[in-house]
């Protein structure tokens, strides 16, 4: 009996140790595990990048030879098929956007600047906020700078926001929208149409500032900066802003830019300026409208633009007043030197920089489309 008791319990003993080994070895393996699936997927990918001296990127032509001759001939070379030729349908096509005030049309030498501000469909708030404040022509009628602005927006597959959207244009006539699914991956898109815009639709510009809605512009300092660069007003080559000189491609499936080998497989993507400001002219639009058909769909507008500037051999310039983060706190000493600054959808914080820098705010003006040159 003693012993019987005796080997129960051994064996009870046993098996509990037995168990306390299973769930110790069971522990160990998923501590282990983590820094494996950590390394597999974080690390791994980093290694097996190529190098970006070996960058290659389709379509591989002479694109020096394909403006060309564009100019010479007003055409395409016959042979050299597209590889991005998306054309969607023009929901609003922008006309007579960029008609010259009356105040400006003895003014040849004052800069002439298109702002094209990409747009959420849903963002109503922001363009109004951003039409009574950095695109407010009488912000910078003081200044000596023409302006003229549009909104960029792709579409919707809900009626209902697309009659709002009707209904906003027909009040404020500064919406040009395109029917692709105005999404954020679908952002090159938008950055597309918005490139095939300033080259093709408004001669009087010289200049143009793409920028997000979520952005601060400064119109005292984007005056300045343009004055300083009249000289350059007709440069195909200007491509101003804040340039990520050697910028890392995101490896982990985590990661909301997430980028396969498969897709991109250099150690870099080409120096790019972050899509949400960024001051070019016009003659360098009509070269990317041009180019952009030619050159390989990514989803990420930005990085499109840095590849699309490669192919024609053009390198954006870093601007330090362009600024992608906030800066604190919202004084005129701080925002004195600031141009162009991300607020990160802030809505609040645009109202608080432009009191303390003591511009004004204008009502949004509601402009009949008929009578929108002479306002
Ligand atoms: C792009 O597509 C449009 C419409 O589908 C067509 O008219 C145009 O010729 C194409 N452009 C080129 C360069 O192939
Ligand atoms: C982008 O737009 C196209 C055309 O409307 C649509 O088919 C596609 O699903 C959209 N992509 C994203 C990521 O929303
Ligand atoms: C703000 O601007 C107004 C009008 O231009 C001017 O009268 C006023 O002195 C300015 N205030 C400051 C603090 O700069």
């Amino acid at each position: 009996m003693v012993r019987l008791k005796l080997a129960i319990s051994r064996l009870f003993h046993n098996l509990f140790r037995g168990r306390r080994q299973t769930l110790c070895l069971t522990i160990l393996a998923v501590i282990a595990f983590v820094p494996i699936l950590w390394f597999g997927l974080e690390v791994v990918p980093y290694m097996l990048v190529l190098p970006y001296s070996q960058f290659t990127y389709p379509l591989e032509i002479d694109f020096q030879q394909l403006l060309s001759h564009y100019d010479r001939f007003q055409a395409y070379p016959r042979e050299t098929a597209t590889i991005n030729n998306v054309s969607f349908a023009v929901l609003h096509p922008g006309k007579n956007l960029c008609q010259l005030h009356r105040s400006f049309l003895a003014q040849q030498a004052a800069p002439r600047l298109l702002i094209l501000v990409k747009s959420g469909l849903g963002n109503r708030q922001f363009r109004d906020a951003v039409r009574s404040t950095w695109v407010n022509q009488r912000n910078y009628q003081r200044l000596g700078v023409q302006v003229f602005h549009a909104f960029v927006l792709g579409g919707s597959v809900s009626q209902t926001q697309q009659v709002r959207v009707n209904a906003e244009q027909a009040m404020h006539g500064d919406i040009i929208q395109q029917d692709f699914i105005d999404s954020y991956f679908n952002n090159t898109y938008k950055t597309m149409f918005a490139f095939d815009f300033a080259a093709n639709s408004c001669q009087s510009a010289d200049f143009v500032l793409f920028a997000d809605d979520d952005y601060y512009v400064s119109p005292t300092n984007l005056a300045h900066l343009l004055r300083s660069l009249l000289h350059r007003r007709s440069d195909p080559r200007l491509a101003v802003g804040f340039v990520f000189a050697k910028p890392v491609p995101k490896r982990s499936p985590m990661n909301r830019w997430y980028t396969t080998l498969s897709e991109y497989p250099y150690a870099f993507w080409p120096p790019y300026p972050t899509g949400g400001a960024v001051l070019t002219t016009r003659a360098l639009c009509r070269r990317v409208s041009l180019a952009q058909r030619f050159v390989r769909y990514i989803r990420f507008d930005d990085v499109f633009l840095g590849i699309v500037l490669k192919k024609i051999g053009i390198e954006p310039e870093h601007h330090g007043l362009f600024y992608h983060e906030l800066l604190t706190p919202v004084s005129q000493q701080v925002y004195g030197n600031v141009i162009a600054m991300h607020l990160d959808r802030r809505l609040n914080l645009l109202h608080d920089i432009w009191r303390a820098m003591n511009y004004s705010v204008f009502d949004v003006p509601v402009i009949s489309l008929a009578t929108r040159s002479l306002l």
